[in-house]
C-alpha cells in the first residue's frame, strides 16, 4: 500500500513546553486509513490534522465500537526522537480490535506509517525532561446505521499530542478512592482491552472520587467486589513486607506495557513481582500491621505514579511517609532514563525514528 502525504499549508505555533499538561494540544498532521469489505484497509494517508466528518447515524457514536492505544515518542539530549516498545502497542491494538469485531491492521505497516507521521511532525516532540509526544492510534466504526451489529466500515487514525505529566500532581503521590459501589469491568467482558466504553464506565465513579478530594478510582473485581484490579488509567503495584505485588491479569484488567516493563526490570534486579490475587482486606491488614510500604501505578500516560493515600469505605490509609517511595523512584528513573536515552537499552525497548 502506498502512503500518500499531503502537508499542511500553514503550521501551528508550538506550545510553551513549560506549560504542557495532558492531551489538549495536537500537532499539524494526522494519519488516516479506511476499511470496507471490498477493499480491506485502503487509502493510507498523512494529511493536515482535521475534523472527521461523519453522519449522525455513524455507528461509533451510538454503540461505542472503538479501540485506541497510547504510546509516546521521546526526544533525547542529542535531539534524536525515539519510541518506547511501539510494537507492543500495535499488538495490543489488534487484540482489542479482535474483541470489538474489527478487522486487524498490518502492525508493521501501521508502525511505518506512524514513523513517517513523526518525521513530518518531529518539531512537535518536546525536549524538556518529563515531556513527550503522546501518540493516540484509534479505530472507529463508520457505518451510517443504527441497528446493533459490528460495522462493515472503519476509520483508523493516529493523532499526536505534546504532553507533560498526566496527573496535576506530576511525579508526586496521588490520592485514590476504592469504590465498593461501582464496577468497571467483569471477567468475560471488555476490561482487558482498550475500548472507549471502559473509560465511559469509569466516569461516574471518577466524579464521585473527585468530589471527595481523590484523584482516581481503584477498582475492585466486578463479581465479589473483593479483589483489587486496576485504576483505569493505570495498573497498580504494592510493596508489602518487601514483596512487590501486582494483581494477576484476570481478563478484566488491562495488560499494561509499563506494567510489563516494571515486571521485567524487577526480574532483572532479582526482585520478581508477585502477580497474584490481592484482596482489599489483605491491603488493609498489611496497612494495619505497618507492612504496606509503598503503592504506585504504572501506565504510558502516568509512567510511574506514586500513591500517597487510599480511602476505602470510611477508612483512610496513608502510605509510607507521604513522599515518593524507594521502588516508585527506582522504577520511574529506570524507565524514563531508557525512554530519554540517558541509560543503555539492553532489551531493545527503544525504536529510533531514523
Ligand atoms: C495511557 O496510559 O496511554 C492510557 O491510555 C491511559 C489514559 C490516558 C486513558
Amino acid at each position: 500500500m502506498e502512503l500518500k502525504i499531503s502537508r499542511a499549508e500553514a503550521l501551528k505555533p508550538l506550545p510553551d513546553e513549560s506549560e504542557l499538561t495532558f492531551g489538549t494540544v495536537f500537532s499539524d498532521h494526522m494519519f488516516n486509513m479506511d476499511y470496507d469489505q471490498n477493499r480491506g484497509w485502503h487509502n493510507p494517508r498523512i494529511e493536515p490534522y482535521q475534523p472527521i466528518v461523519m453522519d449522525p447515524s455513524t455507528m461509533v457514536l451510538h454503540y461505542g465500537q472503538s479501540i485506541f492505544e497510547g504510546l509516546k515518542a521521546f526526544k533525547t539530549e542529542s535531539g534524536a526522537v525515539q519510541l518506547f516498545r511501539p510494537e507492543e502497542n500495535f499488538k495490543r491494538f489488534n487484540r482489542s480490535g479482535h474483541k470489538l469485531c474489527m478487522p486487524p491492521i498490518d502492525e508493521a505497516f501501521a508502525l511505518e506509517a506512524l514513523k513517517e507521521l513523526l518525521k513530518i511532525d518531529k518539531r512537535w516532540v518536546p525536549s524538556t525532561l518529563g515531556t513527550s509526544l503522546y501518540i493516540r492510534p484509534t479505530i472507529i466504526a463508520m457505518d451510517p446505521y443504527v441497528g446493533v451489529r459490528a460495522s462493515y466500515t472503519y476509520r483508523f487514525f493516529i493523532i499526536l499530542s505534546p504532553v507533560g505529566a498526566y496527573y496535576k500532581e506530576g511525579f508526586n503521590p496521588v490520592k485514590i478512592w476504592v469504590t465498593d459501589k461501582y464496577v468497571r469491568a467483569v471477567r468475560g467482558g471488555m476490561g482487558e482491552v482498550k475500548t472507549a466504553g471502559n473509560y465511559a464506565a469509569s466516569l461516574y465513579a471518577g466524579e464521585e472520587a473527585n468530589r471527595i478530594g481523590y484523584t482516581q478510582v481503584l477498582w475492585l473485581d466486578g463479581v465479589e467486589l473483593k479483589y483489587i484490579e486496576e485504576v483505569g488509567s493505570m495498573n497498580i503495584f504494592f510493596v508489602i513486607d518487601d514483596e512487590i505485588i501486582t494483581p494477576a491479569l484476570s481478563g478484566s484488567i488491562l495488560s499494561g506495557i509499563t506494567r510489563d516493563t516494571v515486571k521485567q526490570l524487577a526480574d532483572k534486579w532479582g526482585k520478581p513481582v508477585s502477580e497474584r490475587r490481592i484482596s482489599i482486606d489483605e491491603l488493609i491488614a498489611a496497612h494495619e500491621a505497618g507492612k504496606l510500604q509503598e503503592m504506585f501505578g504504572s501506565g504510558t500516560a502516568a509512567v510511574i505514579s506514586p500513591v500517597g493515600e487510599v480511602m476505602y469505605k470510611d477508612k483512610i490509609m496513608k502510605i509510607g511517609d507521604g513522599k515518593v517511595g524507594k521502588w516508585s523512584q527506582k522504577f520511574f528513573t529506570a524507565i524514563t532514563d531508557i525512554q530519554y536515552g540517558v541509560a543503555e537499552d539492553p532489551d531493545g525497548w527503544i525504536m529510533p525514528l531514523e
